[in-house]
């Protein structure tokens, strides 16, 4: 359902859960920038207004997620500040075609992989961190994250053929799973 080609390895959560703080931090900031991912879309494509209505919903739910989880991070006196972002979002975006429509067909699947494995991970630290309220917190974000992914690779398919699209989301879900399997040892949702 999620068009993800693996499964985070159960050793992510042992990571991530020895430091939740810089896990929060870099969770506040993956808000931020899927917020920013689909206000850039409207920016560039303005002329693509059937996009509009969903990109603003995306939008909307993610400056929630964001300003809940900053809301989290001040009730638990953590410091929100700047961090080295993972690889991996840098690295996915190195396989975004130049021409259009591809350009645009590969920002939004690889958009829609990017919520998916948010989602995925979600769902993981919803079932397995010890810190009971923010498995909980991340258990209600698993079903808006999911949303994301679907309606992404659906204004996709809007474009050119669903077998291409088809196509194209294979060869990216392998790519990313690629990186997955090679992360760059950092604390992050996406490492
Ligand atoms: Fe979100
Ligand atoms: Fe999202």
């Amino acid at each position: 359902m999620l068009s993800l080609f693996s499964d985070t390895p159960s050793k992510w959560v042992e990571m991530v859960e020895k430091d939740i703080p810089t896990l929060l931090v870099d969770h506040a900031h993956c808000e931020r920038k899927a917020a920013g991912t689909a206000l850039n879309l409207m920016f560039a494509y303005p002329e693509r207004v059937e996009m509009v209505p969903t990109l603003v919903e995306i939008v909307e739910d993610e400056l929630e997620h964001y300003r809940a989880v900053l809301s989290i991070l001040e009730t638990r006196k953590i410091l929100f500040k700047r961090i080295k972002p993972s690889s991996y979002g840098g690295r996915l975006k190195a396989n975004v075609r130049s021409d259009e429509p591809d350009r645009l067909v590969d920002r939004l699947l690889i958009s829609g992989l990017i919520e998916a494995r948010s989602c995925e991970r979600f769902k993981l630290l919803a079932q397995h961190l010890s810190d009971r309220k923010i498995a909980a917190f991340m258990g209600e974000l698993f079903e808006s994250e999911a949303r994301h992914h679907t309606v992404y690779i659906q204004l996709a398919k809007g474009l050119v053929s669903e077998e291409s699209i088809k196509d194209r989301l294979l060869a990216l879900s392998k790519v990313e799973a690629e990186i997955i399997a090679d992360p760059d040892g950092l604390i992050r949702i996406h490492s």
